[in-house]
């Protein structure tokens, strides 16, 4: 969010969870809901990180210390909300991790870890948020997916299949719980200009090299801002996408029109 910008009260007196808000895109998601009006439970495994956004927020922000991994951890976190707000409207799904590798190449325990982060975390999520929304009255969940569900990403095997995964569990469920008022879709975005991909192209011998080359991925020659996906998110999230139901919405650059 820059600076003095203002955005429309689209989401006034909602109440929202973030996963994976202490940085990046989720950063960014929990930060533009509040400039909208919302609640924002700014929740993440890196308590400090939380902690910085929520203080960012002000008044409507709170952090919460959450591993999406842990059918517990996640249940508290939607009762966290609960407790304070008396309810729940909007549960983003956005944490996650990458394994840079392909499908021989990828160590057992990588895939696990990252099926446990990406794709049951987000099970996770939409298992206990869920009742949650419909106890609500209604509201919306929103899964980070990625452009890796839908075309093939060189060196991504098991983030891609966790990709797939949310891709796939947000049209199902999103046919599920629509009767019940539960709006469920998902964000493909393209590569994102956040702390993540800074650290994968500072370990490689030529960053500035690798930059470039992920920059000349994206047709439109840039990354992807957070801001892009957040607007996104705060649209979905909104009244103003009513019929967008089990949609992936993709945000790339045009990656995926190729
Ligand atoms: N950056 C990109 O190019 C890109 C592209 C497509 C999709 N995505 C997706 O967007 C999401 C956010 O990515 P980002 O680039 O902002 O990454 P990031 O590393 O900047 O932020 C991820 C956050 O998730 C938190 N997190 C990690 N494991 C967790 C766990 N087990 N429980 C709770 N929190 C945990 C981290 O502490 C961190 O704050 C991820 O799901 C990622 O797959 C990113």
């Amino acid at each position: 969010m820059s600076e003095g910008t203002t955005y429309p009260a689209r989401l006034d007196g909602r109440r929202a969870i973030v996963t994976g808000a202490g940085s990046g895109i989720g950063r960014a998601i929990a930060l533009r809901f509040a400039g909208e009006g919302a609640r924002v439970l700014v929740a993440d495994v890196d308590v400090a990180a939380a902690g910085r956004v929520a203080d960012e927020i002000g008044t409507n922000g709170l952090s919460h210390q959450v591993d999406v991994a842990h059918a517990t951890e996640m249940q508290s976190l939607v009762e966290r909300a609960t407790a304070e707000w008396g309810g729940l409207d909007v549960m983003v799904n956005n944490a996650g991790v990458g394994v840079a590798a392909t499908t021989p190449d990828t160590d057992e325990s990588d895939w696990d870890r990252l099926m446990d982060i990406n794709l049951k975390g987000t099970f996770l999520g939409m298992k206990y948020a869920i009742p949650a929304l419909r106890d609500s009255g209604g509201g919306c969940v929103i899964n980070i997916s990625s452009v890796a569900a839908l075309v093939g990403v060189a060196d991504r095997a098991a983030y891609s299949a966790a990709k797939g995964g949310i891709l796939a569990l947000t049209r199902a469920a999103a046919i599920d719980h629509i009767a019940e008022g539960v709006r469920i879709n998902c964000i493909c975005p393209g590569t994102v200009d956040t702390p993540w991909v800074r650290r994968i192209t500072e370990d490689l011998p030529e960053p500035e090299v690798a930059r470039a080359a992920m920059r000349a991925r994206q047709p439109h020659g840039r990354l992807v801002s957070v801001d892009e996906i957040a607007a996104m998110a705060a649209y979905l999230a909104s009244d103003e996408a009513g019929s967008i139901v089990g949609a992936a919405m993709i945000v790339d650059g045009g990656l995926t029109a190729r």
